[in-house]
């Protein structure tokens, strides 16, 4: 089945194709005729480059990648400086083009590089992670982390189109579905209820394969059949992100985007204190308990209720059928000093995302 997404922004418009098959041979050609003869860049991590069986295939074994370290603590500048080098190693000039396979780090990354090799050349998101799928492969932020904080230095950069294939879940570890369904979760709830309905149904029935899968282990075999269901949520999970930045394409003081955020100025304090230990969408799933506990206390939360069927059970228990912890250990204190280092500060305030019910948030302050 051929499903497509159009985005619309301000500054580019571009499609995200779906790749629904189990192998990677419809993504080669798109590939290859996407890149029509320019020369090209692939980069991507040390573990899909060993994992998935994207980079076996010949053709692609011939053309110019670089293999880089995996995982968060290699989002920095020494990564891009190891992207730009490669870059002119293979004489990349201003009618190339780069392409990330990888995870939202090495999407962030690439998307970052291109933005500033020859004041800006394009790239192709191949995002192969659920998290990247749903989320960071769309809407052009990318960036890289400092000590100072994550994301805190980046650009605006669309990609030129994005090639999302179903194929690159069945190597993903558990945990790394916990952390894209937890985007999903946040998509839910900021934007659309039909989308927390159906996951919510989808994860309900499959508890058990979360509560018995170890997060390192991968879930495939028998099970490969949440993820063909996962991935079907894919699309109506983009589209949430979708209608919020083509409103608003670059995070506008007031603006929609901001939405997005849910969950993550807490999450983000958490990954920090947890000195990156708590990964980016477990730290979001923690983010948004705490941000449901400040939207009771301020009566913002309009749902609030014993029953079961109650807006705060269901939000709390979406995570607790995934099998995704939302407790967190730090105090108020060390939450409120990592806060600080968040980019959402607006005039030296903290900006929250707070939730109305599932399906509507709204802006506050800390
Ligand atoms: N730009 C945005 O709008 C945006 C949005 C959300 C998140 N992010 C960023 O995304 C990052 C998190 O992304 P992530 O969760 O994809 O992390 P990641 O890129 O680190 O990938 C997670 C792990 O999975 C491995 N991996 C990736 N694909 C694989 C595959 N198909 N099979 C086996 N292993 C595979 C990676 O090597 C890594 O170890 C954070 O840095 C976050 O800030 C950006
Ligand atoms: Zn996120």
């Amino acid at each position: 089945m051929k499903i497509d997404i159009h985005i619309e922004t301000t500054s580019k418009n571009y499609t995200i194709n779906f790749f629904t098959e189990n192998n990677f041979e419809n993504l080669y050609k798109t590939i290859e005729s996407q890149i029509n003869n320019r020369n090209c860049l692939f980069v991507t991590d040390e573990n899909i480059f060993a994992k998935t069986d994207f980079f076996k295939n010949l053709e692609i074994q011939n053309k110019n990648i670089i293999v880089l370290p995996a995982g968060e603590k290699n989002k920095t500048w020494e990564s891009i400086e190891k992207i730009l080098d490669a870059c002119f190693q293979h004489n990349l000039d201003r009618s190339s083009c780069l392409i990330s396979v990888g995870g939202g780090v090495i999407g962030d990354m690439t998307g970052f590089a291109s933005s500033i090799f020859m004041r800006g050349i394009p790239f192709i998101q191949v995002p192969t992670t659920l998290l990247s799928m749903v989320d960071s492969s769309v809407g052009g932020k990318t960036g890289i982390d400092t000590p100072h904080g994550k994301n805190l230095i980046g650009a605006f950069h669309q990609p030129e189109v994005v090639f999302c294939c179903k194929s690159f879940l069945s190597t993903l570890e558990c945990i790394e579905i916990q952390n894209g369904l937890s985007e999903m979760i946040k998509h839910g709830i900021l934007g659309n209820k039909t989308h927390f309905k159906n996951l919510e149904n989808l994860l309900k029935n499959n508890t058990e394969i979360f509560t018995n899968t170890k997060i390192t282990e991968v879930i495939n075999g028998e099970n490969f059949e949440l993820l063909q269901k996962i991935f079907t949520l894919v699309p109506e999970s983009i589209s949430v992100k979708k209608h919020i930045i083509q409103q608003d394409e670059t995070e506008q003081f007031g603006g929609v985007r901001g939405f997005l955020n849910l969950g993550h100025t807490y999450g983000h304090a958490i990954e920090l204190l947890s000195n990156f230990q708590v990964p980016h969408g477990i730290g979001v799933a923690k983010g948004i308990i705490c941000a449901l506990k400040t939207s009771q206390e301020r009566n913002i939360f309009e749902n609030n209720n014993n029953k079961e069927s109650s807006d705060e059970n269901r939000i709390k228990n979406i995570f607790e059928y995934a099998n995704i912890n939302t407790s967190h250990n730090f105090s108020d204190t060390e939450m409120e000093k990592a806060m600080m280092h968040d980019k959402k500060k607006k005039n030296g305030k903290i900006q929250l995302i707070l939730i109305k019910k599932i399906g509507e948030v709204t802006y506050d302050y800390l």
